[in-house]
């Protein structure tokens, strides 16, 4: 790929990260050393998407131990960042397995940034594992739905719905993607149209209310998307915008898949009540890049996520394997399932039939 979206550089223990905020017009890294920077770039969305944020805390924790901040103070700064995705505080968690046995004043640092190093190798492994699992689903001619960005720059290399577009589309597929532009920060029309045009891939660009026309034309036949927190029983918080998408799928009998690492499962709760949903700020949504849209001073509810109900999912793809449309037993399975072999013939997806109007 022509860019990257994050990397540590252990010998001067920085985070180099590439300013999302600015896509697609200016391509530029941020060298970050310090907590309190890592932790800024998450709040403000210079690196997003859940799986990209878990691995920037694992490095932040190294950045951490490196500058000889106390890990249990940079700890509870990361986690403070965002609440929805689940990838931040399982790597968190991860990072602290390892660091946690340590004395503060002997820590191993070449194993702290081991382990951070580890959770990017992981993603990416997985991102390669669900390509390869979830192309299947897409079959020649299709033209898919994607939300929000869940690519490259949401994880460490190719993304989670994108890493399934894009392997359909190496297996030599003639498919199409419709991208939402996401409001309120547009990260379909800035990083997801940026990412696939780079890739060579058929990208059209839509405004996230054209996607009832779409489907009522007939002119879409599946969607992928990402996802920040996965119940147990299948429900997934997304990106604002995805529920209604889903609603709208099934109502035409249309399927919705969601790829996700196992890490953005959380198996501690029940279903989606449980997940936490983001508030941002009300100028996300009465200012574009500082120019006002809307009056000033008018009130504004901006939750920056949504939880489609499993029911309304047609599967989940994860490296362990696709769940099928039965999600929570699907899910349970894969728990149990020994991992690593990037999922069994008896888990191997099919298509699901399609239904038109
Ligand atoms: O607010 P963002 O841009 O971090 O939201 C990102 C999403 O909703 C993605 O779809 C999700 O994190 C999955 S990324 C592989």
């Amino acid at each position: 790929m022509s860019f990257f979206t994050l990397q540590y550089r252990p010998a001067s223990g920085t985070l180099v990260l590439l300013d999302q905020t600015r896509l697609p017009d200016v391509e530029d890294y941020l060298q970050l050393d310090t907590v309190e920077h890592i932790a800024q770039a998450i709040e403000r969305l210079a690196v997003r998407g859940a799986p990209a944020i878990g691995i920037a805390a694992g490095f932040a924790i190294a950045v951490a131990a490196r500058s000889k901040m106390p890990l249990p103070e940079a700890e509870v700064r990361l986690a403070r960042t965002r609440p929805t995705a689940v990838n931040l505080f399982w790597a968190l968690a991860r990072m602290k397995k390892v660091w946690g046995p340590m004395a503060p004043g002997a820590l191993d640092i070449a194993r702290i940034e081991a382990e951070a190093q580890a959770i990017y190798d992981d993603e990416v492994a997985a991102s390669v594992a669900m390509g390869k699992i979830g192309a299947p689903l897409i079959a020649d001619g299709d033209a898919v739905l994607t939300h929000c960005n869940a690519g490259a720059l949401a994880t460490a290399e190719l993304g989670t719905a994108l890493a399934v577009i894009r392997a359909a589309h190496k297996e030599g597929k003639s498919i199409r993607v419709f991208a939402g532009e996401t409001r309120p920060l547009l990260q379909g029309a800035r990083l997801t149209a940026w990412e696939l045009m780079k890739d060579g891939i058929d990208v059209t660009l839509i405004p996230d209310s054209a996607v009832a026309y779409l489907l009522g034309e007939d002119k879409v036949q599946l969607a992928v998307v990402g996802a920040d927190r996965i119940a147990r029983n299948g429900d997934t918080a997304n990106k604002i915008g995805t529920r209604g998408i889903a609603c709208l799928f099934s109502q035409h009998g249309r399927p919705v898949y969601v790829a996700a690492p196992w890490s953005t499962v959380d198996r501690s709760i029940p279903d989606g009540r449980a997940i936490p949903i983001e508030q941002r700020s009300a100028d996300e949504v009465r200012q574009i890049r500082g120019l006002d849209i809307a009056p000033p001073g008018v009130k504004v509810l901006n939750p920056a996520f949504d939880v489609t109900p499993a029911g309304w999912l047609a599967g989940i793809i994860t490296e362990r394997g696709f769940t099928g449309p039965a999600i929570a037993e699907g899910l349970a399975r894969l728990d149990a399932a020994p991992h690593g072999s990037g999922g069994d013939d008896d888990t191997a997806p099919t298509a699901i039939p399609r239904v038109s109007r």
